[in-house]
Parts: C-alpha cells; structure tokens; sequence
C-alpha cells in the first residue's frame, strides 16, 4: 500500500510526538555525582546562592519556596538524603524543557554543578554551617535569654 501525502505527513507527526521527551524528561542521562567529598557551604550554598536565592531566598520565595534555610528546603521534600537520582531538585535542574527547569531564567546549571548537588544529597545532604543552623542557635540563645 502506498501512502498518501496527508497520511504520510499524520504518520511523521506521530513519530515527532513520540520521539518527544516526556514532560519532565531530563535531557539525557544525569551528569555523575562529584567523587569527591563535598562540604554544604563550601561547594552547595555558592551554587543555590547564585542560581537560586534570587527566587526563594530572604526576599522572594517563588511557589512559597525558600532554599536558604535548612528546615524550610528539608520541608519541600525536593530528595530524600542518599538517592539524588530519584530527587525533584535534580530533575528539576536538568528538566530537558527549559519550562520545567530550575532556573526558569538564564542557563541551566552545568553538569558539574548537577554533580555537586548530586554529590551533597548521595552523602547526606549535611547542612554544616547555613542560616538553619544558626537560625536554631539564635532561637535557642533568646530561650537562654528569657530564662534568665
Ligand atoms: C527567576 C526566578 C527563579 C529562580 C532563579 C529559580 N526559581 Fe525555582 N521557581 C520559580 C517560580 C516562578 C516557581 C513556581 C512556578 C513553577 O513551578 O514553575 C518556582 C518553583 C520551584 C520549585 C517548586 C516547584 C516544583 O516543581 O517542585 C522548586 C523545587 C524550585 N523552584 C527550585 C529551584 C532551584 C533549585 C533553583 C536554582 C537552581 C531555582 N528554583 C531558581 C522561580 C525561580
């Protein structure tokens, strides 16, 4: 059977929307996690810092979301400590439509700054000196404060 031009040209488009990615479909396979052992605000907090506190920082918090502070990220619920594959947060930095990706603006985070984070969330996602940290100290020196 030979095909018409118009059912030639349904058939291509169906072949388009099948070699689409998925929305939320990362743009080919993760970059790979950092071998290295990486330190929160050493390596991490300068990335979200640039990249992201512009939108959920102190100032603004997009979809009500703050990155700054440990208990805030840790509520989103964006990984789970030890599987960065599985995690929100890195499917939404290497979302392959740049409507799904984190930052919305501006380029996508490199693949070794994806390895970073990966890194940070397989090996604990440890929060060694940021706002949350001392935040809880703060609160718990005016506990201190009024007691006395
Ligand atoms: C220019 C502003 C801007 C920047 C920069 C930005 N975001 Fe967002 N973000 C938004 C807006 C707007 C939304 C809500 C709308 C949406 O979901 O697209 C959002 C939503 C989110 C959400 C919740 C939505 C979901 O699908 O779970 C997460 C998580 C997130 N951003 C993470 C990040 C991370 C991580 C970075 C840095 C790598 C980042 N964002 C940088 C504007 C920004």
């Amino acid at each position: 059977m030979r095909l018409g031009p118009t059912m030639r040209r349904s058939f291509g488009l169906v072949v388009l929307m099948l070699a689409a990615p998925a929305p939320g479909a990362t743009a080919g396979p993760l970059p790979p996690a950092t071998a290295r052992p990486v330190d929160f605000a050493r390596d991490v907090q300068p990335i979200l810092a640039r990249h992201c506190y512009t939108c959920h920082g102190e100032k603004k918090q997009k979809a009500g979301l703050r990155l700054d502070r440990r208990p805030d990220a840790l509520l989103a619920k964006l990984f789970t400590p030890g599987k960065s594959a599985d995690s929100r947060l890195i499917r939404l930095v290497t979302a392959a439509d740049p409507d799904d990706r984190m930052p919305p603006d501006g380029p996508a985070l490199s693949g070794e700054q994806v390895g970073v984070l990966r890194a940070w969330i397989d090996q604990g996602a440890r929060w060694s000196s940021a706002d949350g940290d001392h935040w809880s100290l703060r609160r718990l020196a005016a506990r201190l404060c009024a007691i006395r």
